[in-house]
This record gives C-alpha cells, structure tokens and sequence, in this order.
C-alpha cells in the first residue's frame, strides 16, 4: 500500500517527544512489510540540513489571501520502503517546533496543505493518509474533501488541540460552515484536532487503555461525547519500540554495553551515570530515574511530594527535563546534591544513559496515552514505577503477579506514589529484582504487532466503500 504519513516531528531529525520516536520507527516497521510510506514533515530550524537532500521541487499552497511555496528536501538515509520528505519555508524557520507562536494555525495549516500536494510534486497516489495529532487535522478534512486516499487520525495526546480564534477560518481561506458543532467548532473556538476526529474514516490512540479513557468525562479533554459516537471507527494501537535505536547492546550513547543475561554492563552504567551527575559513586545506594516533559500530565505533583528526606535516605534520584518554568523551579529549589541530580535541558543521550544507569524508572503520570519510556526502561533492565493509567496500565505488570515487571499504584495521589517506591526499595534491599529485570527485557516490545494492526486497519478502510465520512 502507498501511505502518505504525517507528523510534525521525526526522529531523528526533530523531536520533543514520543510522537517523534513514532514517527521515526512505524513507517519503517510498515515499510519492512512492504509498504511505500511517504513521511512528510516541516524542516524546523533545528534540523540538520546536512542529512538532507534537496529535491529541486515545490509544492505550492494558496490559503486565504496568500500563495506560499514549500521547498522539498530528502532525508539522505531512511528505512527500506521509506523516504521522509520535509518541507522547507520560512512559517518552520523557528527555534521552536511548536512554540506559542500566534501564527500556529497559519504554520500547520500550512503544512497540512503543503504534504497533501506531495503525491503531485513527487508522482504518487496514496491509498491512505495517516495524520497525527493536531497538526495533521486539516489534512485529514482536506484529503477527505478532495478524495485523496482514505485516512486515519491518530490521537498521540488529547489534552493539544490545536485550538485557535474563529477569525483564523478568514486568514485561511476556509469555509464558514467549518464553524459547527459538527465540524471544526470547540466551544466558539476553532479546533484542529476536531478536524481529524471529525473526518478520518479510522481513529486510533496509542493504547488500548487510552482509547478507552478518552471516552469518559475525565480524560475525555471535553470531546468524549464526539469520541463515543465514533467509538465503532476508533483502535487502540499499542506503540512499539525501535530496536535499533533503544538496545543496550548497542546503543552508543552508554559507558558499556550489556543485554540479558549478561547484565554487568548495567553496573558500569550506573556508577558512570553517577559520575556525571555528580552524585556519591555507591553501587548500593539504588537510583530512582526520570526523564520527561516538565508538564502537569507526567505527576509532577505527586513528585515533588514525595522527594523528601526520607526518600533522599535511601536512594539517588536523578531527573532530566525541560518545559514548565514553574516545575523546573521547584525541582531546582531542592538542595540535596548528595542524593538528588535535577538536569533541565533536552538531551538525546542522557535519557539514553538515565534509561540504562538507574534502577528504577519514575513514570507517576496524570494521564499516559501510551509512554514510551517505561518500555525503553524494561528494554534496559530498569525497573519501571508508574501509575496504573492508559499505556502505562497496558504495559507494565505489578510486581505482585507472577509475571511482574514494575511496581504499579493505582490512585493518583502522593501515598500511592509513596508506597510504590517503598516497595520497589524494599524489593531492591532485598535483591529481589533479577526475575522483575529478566522479564521486563525479555518482553516482546517492538513494533511488529502495532505494523500488523495498523496494515489490517489501513486495509479495512480502503475496502469498505461508502464508510463513515469516507471518500468512497
Ligand atoms: P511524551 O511523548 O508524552 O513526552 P513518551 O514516553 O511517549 O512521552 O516519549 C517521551 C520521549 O521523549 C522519550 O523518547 C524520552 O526519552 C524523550 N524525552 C523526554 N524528555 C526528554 C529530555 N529532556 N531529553 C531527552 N529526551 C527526552
Ligand atoms: C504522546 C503521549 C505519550 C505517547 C506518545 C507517542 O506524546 O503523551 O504517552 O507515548 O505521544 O504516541
């Protein structure tokens, strides 16, 4: 099948979160099952050129008054059945991905635009348009209006909408009746994440949990109204793992390689982890983990409730992240260098080496749509904590079972946190990791089964005439 693949950020190129490292490793898991997958994606400003190639074509976009012409350049290396095209224009010469820009919905409209005239540009014709997130919504309006390929909308995260003043629909050139409850309306506002929820013929999340959750008021971001009523057309697709880039056999950003069964690398890790953190060289002191997005959603909250002394008497935490100045703040004012390591910074091979150097890994999230670090942390012997929620729920099993690989809590609240910790320290005074660590790395996680489902998916879509919204 000939997919036309959307997102606004790939690994390795750009990233500021999962969707990247999606985007990065589902097309070529799609391609390694003999798919033709087109990538398309902006070329921010921090990406480096000299990967790319450029292809001497253009694509051009006419929205509201104004005539924009993107520039289309090649990734120089990509996966088998694979090519990531970017689109070079000024609106993606920004330091930011995202950022608050007030011309975001001119930006992204922009590039939904500009990815659906790539089939012309380069001489394809897409059986499916597969968008991601916010910024892929009115790609998924447009295909539909223009029978380009049937689509699909994946919902990476709910809670980013994409939402923007109704006065934008004039900027763009788009038509008024957008604006209804039907439609792209959110409450008098206009909503991009509508617009792919609206209408692609499939929806999928990225856990099975998840696409459960959003259809109930307290995760539902205010759309699990619309979401029940697609409920029949929307998946939970478990994300998956790049085995090339997250292995610590290989993996060049670690102090030594190890893998199961041979984990005495995993030793050699830790104390170069703490050496770069600067924390007190001791072995047996365990190392709690974190890497995240400084945002409400991954249970900062809770956190900063429980690093407290009694927590800094027993073990190491060391956190890495960037985001919210207020969480940063209070990360930063706790002053116990000899227990707890705050880096705020994006930094591709300190997660790497947080992944492979602690001995647990903290995920207390709010909410988790998928989660992808606690699958990385099983793939490298550390032992995940997290809350029982969306993907999180789907992928770790408590300690407890039988066939544990983490410590689970289910309320969200600092006691539940607490106590989770004080079982995964208690377990680690008593050696009583090893089983945990040998079935946490032994587990299955690659992209196989998602490249699997999503291949059945795309060929449902395309074989059913007349479904929802499709383009027959
Ligand atoms: P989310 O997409 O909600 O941020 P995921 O667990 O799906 O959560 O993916 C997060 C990805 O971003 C992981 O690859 C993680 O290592 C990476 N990441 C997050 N924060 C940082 C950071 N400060 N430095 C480097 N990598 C980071
Ligand atoms: C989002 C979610 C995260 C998920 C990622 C990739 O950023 O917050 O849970 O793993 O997308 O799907």
């Amino acid at each position: 099948m000939e997919v036309l693949f959307l997102s606004p950020e790939v690994a390795p190129f750009s990233k500021t979160g999962g969707l990247a490292d999606v985007a990065g490793a589902l097309p070529a898991a799609l391609g390694a099952r003999g798919h033709a997958l087109t990538v398309a994606t902006p070329l921010h400003q921090s990406i480096d050129r000299s990967a790319l190639r450029p292809l001497g074509k253009r694509v051009t976009v006419k929205l509201g008054a104004e005539t924009l012409e993107g520039e289309l350049f090649e990734a120089q290396r990509s996966a088998k059945g694979v090519r990531v095209i970017f689109i070079a224009h000024p609106l993606f010469d920004r330091p930011e991905i995202y950022g608050t820009y007030p011309d975001n919905f001119f930006r992204f409209a922009f590039f939904g635009e500009a990815a659906l005239g790539l089939p012309g540009a380069l001489g394809f014709a897409p059986t499916i348009v597969h968008g991601n997130d916010w910024t892929c919504g009115p790609a998924i309006w447009q295909a539909q209006e223009r029978s380009l390929g049937h689509t699909v909308f994946t919902i990476h995260n709910l809670a980013y909408q994409g939402l923007f003043n109704a006065s934008a629909l004039h900027a763009l050139g788009w038509p008024r009746s957008l604006l209804h409850h039907d439609a792209l309306e959110f409450y008098g506002q206009l909503s991009f994440m509508k617009a792919g929820l609206v209408f692609a013929d499939a929806l999928t999340t990225v856990s099975p949990t998840y696409a459960q959750e959003i259809q109930g008021e307290e995760l539902g971001c205010g759309l699990d109204g619309l979401l029940r009523k697609r409920s029949a057309d929307l998946t939970g697709i478990l994300n998956g793992i790049d085995d090339s880039v997250w292995d610590p056999r290989i993996d060049p950003h670690l102090a030594q390689h190890y893998g199961p069964g041979q984990l005495a690398g995993k030793a050699d890790c830790k104390a170069a982890l703490q050496a770069e953190l600067r924390l007190p060289l001791d072995p047996r002191v365990p190392l709690l983990a974190m890497v995240s997005r400084f945002v409400e959603q991954k249970g900062f909250d809770l956190l900063l409730r429980v690093l407290d002394d009694s927590l800094f008497a027993r073990a190491q935490v060391a956190i890495l992240g960037n985001g919210d100045p207020l969480i940063q703040d209070k990360l930063l004012a706790i002053d116990r260098p000899s227990a707890l390591a705050v880096r705020v910074a994006f930094n591709e091979g300190l997660a790497h080496r947080l992944g492979a150097g602690g001995d647990f890994f903290l995920l207390p999230s709010r909410y988790e749509p998928c989660g992808l670090s606690q699958m990385y942390a099983m793939r490298y012997g550390t032992i995940p904590v997290v809350r029982s929620t969306g993907g999180l729920a789907d992928t770790v099993i408590d300690a407890a079972q039988p066939d544990g690989t983490g410590f689970v809590f289910e309320s969200y609240e600092a006691e539940a946190l607490r106590g989770a910790i004080d079982r995964a320290l208690s377990a680690y005074e008593q050696q009583q990791l090893g089983p945990l660590q040998e079935r946490g790395m032994a587990r299955d996680l690659s992209w196989a089964p998602a490249a699997v489902a999503y291949e059945k998916l795309y060929q449902r879509i395309s074989h059913t005439a007349g479904s929802a919204g499709s383009s027959g």
